[in-house]
C-alpha cells in the first residue's frame, strides 16, 4: 500500500531541498558503513550519495516502478554498481532482507505513513546490533514549501517516541537541524 501523501513534486524542485552528502555525513554515514537500506528511494536523491559512501550495497526500495527505473538509469549513467534498486511494497511485503544483516537504514520523508511504529520495527529487525537508523522529515511548520499535511506530519518528539518503542536508543545529541526545512534523528540498535 502506497504511503499516504507520498507523491513527489518535479525532481528539480525536490532536489533543491537537500544537500544529500552533507546530510548523510551529519549522521556519520561514511565509508565505515557497509550495507544500507533506503525505504522509499524516490528519485534517488539520497541513493547515489549513499552508494558513494557505502563500502557495501545500498538496497533502494520503492513501490513505484518509474522511481526504481529512474534510480537504475542514474546508476548506469554514473557507473555506480553497488545499488540494488527494487520495486517493493515495504508496507505489505516487508523489505525481504535478513534480520541482523544491515548496517544502516534510511527513513527519509516517509514517517508520516499510516503505521510508523511498524515501519521502524521493520528497520530494527534487519539492522545488525549497533546498526543505525537515520530519519529525516519536514519541519513541523506549515510554512514549508512542501511536505505532508500538518495533520499527519510527525513532530520530532513523536518520531523519537516511536523509535524507542521499536527498541532503538536515542541520544538528544543526535538530533539535527537540516536547513532549510528538515530535521534529522539518529537511532541506534543496542548491542544486546
Ligand atoms: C516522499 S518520497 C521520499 C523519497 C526519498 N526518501 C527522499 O527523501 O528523497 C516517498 C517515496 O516512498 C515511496 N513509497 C510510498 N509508499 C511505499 C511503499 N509502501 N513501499 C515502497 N515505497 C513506497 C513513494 O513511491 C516515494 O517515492
Amino acid at each position: 500500500m502506497k504511503v499516504r501523501d507520498s507523491g513527489m513534486p518535479e525532481e528539480e524542485m525536490w532536489s533543491d531541498f537537500f544537500d544529500p552528502e552533507k546530510i548523510l555525513r551529519t549522521f556519520g554515514l561514511d565509508r565505515g558503513v557497509k550495507d544500507i537500506v533506503e525505504f522509499g528511494c524516490g528519485y534517488g536523491t539520497f541513493t547515489l550519495a549513499a552508494a558513494k559512501l557505502a563500502a557495501g550495497t545500498v538496497h533502494a526500495l520503492d513501490i513505484e516502478p518509474e522511481m526504481v527505473e529512474t534510480v537504475r538509469e542514474k546508476c548506469r549513467q554514473a557507473g555506480v554498481d553497488n545499488v540494488h534498486a527494487v520495486v517493493r511494497d515495504f508496507v505489505a511485503e516487508g523489505t525481504g532482507l535478513q534480520h541482523d544483516s544491515i548496517d544502516a537504514a534510511l527513513l527519509f520523508n516517509i514517517l508520516h505513513n499510516e503505521e510508523p511504529l511498524a515501519l521502524m520495527t521493520k528497520a530494527f529487525h534487519i539492522l545488525k546490533p549497533g546498526g543505525r537508523l537515520a530519519v529525516i522529515h519536514w519541519n513541523y511548520d506549515p510554512a514549508t514549501p512542501r511536505g505532508p499535511a500538518m495533520e499527519i506530519r510527525p513532530r520530532p518528539e513523536q518520531c523519537i517516541a516511536w523509535g524507542r518503542m521499536a527498541g532503538f536508543t536515542f541520544d538528544e545529541r543526535e538530533r539535527f537541524d537540516l536547513p532549510p526545512y528538515h530535521y534529522g534523528l539518529l537511532f541506534r540498535k543496542p548491542f544486546s
